[in-house]
């Protein structure tokens, strides 16, 4: 059932105060910290599927792998996901030929179906089991939208290989539209628990994983964690959502997106195990129509959870409606087209878009050859993270990988530089239109339990969150990526950042980059 992690505990257990159907328990996820220096081939950071999929390709093929998380195993976006399985890309097929051209297109096209090759590969060879299916996902119009648009993808979907096909019907939905596109060949699973597989095998082919243990510096021959213990290393992969160790070039190429996901009870087996997708909203973005993303889950005995996402907005500015308008939108939106029981889970989860479209995987930009990252999920994080986890391990082992070019972190597609300049420059006038000038007019007393205000405290800007007990949390309001004034999360309970959404805990941890320092504690707990 819906649950809720403390607000001053977000960070070391996940992004967030509201958990998601995948994050029962934490024990399982949970490592030892590392307090010994050690000396390895490879460092990975980040214990997400990105960070754990390249670990376990690298210990197969026989590399030494050391791998750091600073929460739990999967406490970042891994257990936030909603694990469609989509080689039927959000971004549309049309729109990546514009920007990649039509054989890039294929590629990568290819590139997401062998992500969901291997893990169905995987799955068997590791005998886990996490629900992975293989199910076919249904695209419709979004009523702001056209049958043009499913028209254009249909025939730029089978110019890349997809297998799709027109059909006048769509199993489960009580609102039928006119006419939808059927991908097959698609998938599901239980992201949490394919991730604790992966885990366990890295361990028994000889890999180890800490938790509990922050990266505080990274450089060529290795990492530094926060309390001091060094891992040497000839190679070091940075998986950690978005990059800590890379200040301007990635967050200037991908947007933070905040995105929310409802989990509601159906009968047992009455919805039929299918991915459904709209085309999304195109009255708020044409170039990136916030859309709806649907899929079935075993639950218990009695129920199946039927998931809904969307509702997506830029991290750190609301628009017009607040994080809880934001649930009731999505329940509203699934019960006129499901039919469904109590909503009994609730949680939202941060998207990288990247401004073509591709996450960015491989040789860091602007960094030494034998450092490399993988992050910009955009919308697809479970097959970019097995993308990412295959080409890194191409990479360091020396072969050669088809997809390459068209993942390279240092890429700049001026294809798509529209989308660059107008998220860039929106981002930042949208920022300053809602960031708060006058935080001296309010008053300490007035925030109530669990809740937050940005304050003038000592002569500077101050996030200010009161807990349960009535104790109040100051820090700093200045941001330490690039120094812009963070903003209050009001469902996670978390300090997010619009420029490029990093996000803090009330206590002023990092718990998203591409910040990686803490905000300055300036007064720990105190009644006000
Ligand atoms: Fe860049 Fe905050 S994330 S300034």
């Amino acid at each position: 059932m819906e649950s809720e992690t403390n607000p001053l505990e977000v960070g070391r257990n996940t992004s967030g105060e509201h958990l998601s159907c995948w994050l029962e328990n934490r024990a399982e996820r949970q490592y030892l910290p590392l307090i010994v220096n050690t000396k390895t081939d490879v460092v990975v950071v980040g214990g997400g599927l990105a960070g754990i999929s390249v670990a376990y390709n690298l210990v197969n093929r026989g590399f030494s792998v050391v791998l750091l998380e600073d929460g739990f195993l999967g406490s970042g976006e891994t257990g936030r996901t909603t694990a469609h399985l989509a080689s039927a890309l959000d971004d549309r097929f049309f729109s990546l030929e514009n920007i990649f051209g039509k054989d890039n297109t294929k590629l990568i096209y290819q590139s997401h179906s062998a992500a969901i090759d291997f893990i169905e590969q995987t799955v068997r060879n590791e005998n886990i089991d996490c629900d992975f299916k293989r199910v076919p996902g249904y695209l419709f119009a979004h009523a702001s939208d056209t049958l043009e648009t499913l028209d254009k993808e249909y025939n730029a979907a089978l110019a890349a290989g997809a297998d799709v096909e027109w059909v006048d019907e769509i199993p489960g939905m009580k609102m039928q539209p006119i006419k939808s596109l059927k991908f097959n060949n698609q998938g599901q699973f239980h992201p949490m628990k394919y991730l604790l597989g992966l885990a366990e095998a890295i361990t028994l082919k000889g890999g180890f994983i800490y938790t509990g243990t922050h990266v505080e510096s990274i450089d060529e021959n290795g990492v530094t964690t926060s309390d001091g213990f060094r891992v040497d290393a000839k190679f070091i992969v940075v998986a950690t959502n978005s990059p800590i160790n890379s200040k301007y070039i990635l967050p200037m190429k991908q947007y933070a997106y905040r995105t929310y996901a409802i989990g509601a009870l159906v009968k047992k087996n009455y919805l039929p195990e299918v991915l459904w997708w709209d085309t999304g909203d195109m009255n708020v973005d044409k170039d990136t129509p916030p859309y709806h993303y649907v899929r079935t889950q075993p639950y218990n005995i009695d129920y199946d959870l039927l998931i809904v996402g969307g509702e997506d907005h830029k991290t750190g500015i609301m628009g017009n409606y607040s994080e809880i308008d934001r649930y009731a939108n999505l329940e509203f939106w699934t019960r006129e087209r499901f039919d469904i029981g109590e909503v009994v889970f609730r949680w939202s989860g941060q998207v990288l878009e990247p401004y073509d479209g591709m996450a960015f995987i491989g040789r860091n930009a602007g960094d030494k050859d034998n450092i490399f990252v993988i992050t910009g999920d955009s919308g697809h994080g479970m097959t970019h993270s097995t993308i990412g986890g295959i080409l890194v391990a191409d990479l360091i082992a020396g072969n050669e990988n088809e997809w390459e070019s068209i993942y390279k972190p240092g890429r700049f597609n001026l294809k798509a530089s529209k989308i660059f300049f107008k998220e860039t420059i929106g981002t930042l006038l949208k920022y300053y239109k809602t960031r708060p000038d006058h935080p001296g007019s309010v008053n300490l007393a007035s925030i109530a339990l669990n809740d937050a205000a940005i304050v003038e405290f000592d002569g500077q800007k101050a996030g200010a969150y009161r807990d349960e007990r009535g104790m109040l949390h100051l820090v700093s309001a200045t941001c330490t990526h690039m120094g812009c004034t963070v903003s209050w999360n009001n469902v996670e309970k978390t300090w997010d950042c619009a420029c490029h959404g990093s996000r803090f805990s009330v206590l002023g941890e990092v718990i998203n980059g591409p910040a990686n320092h803490p905000l300055d504690i300036l007064d720990e707990e105190t009644q006000y």
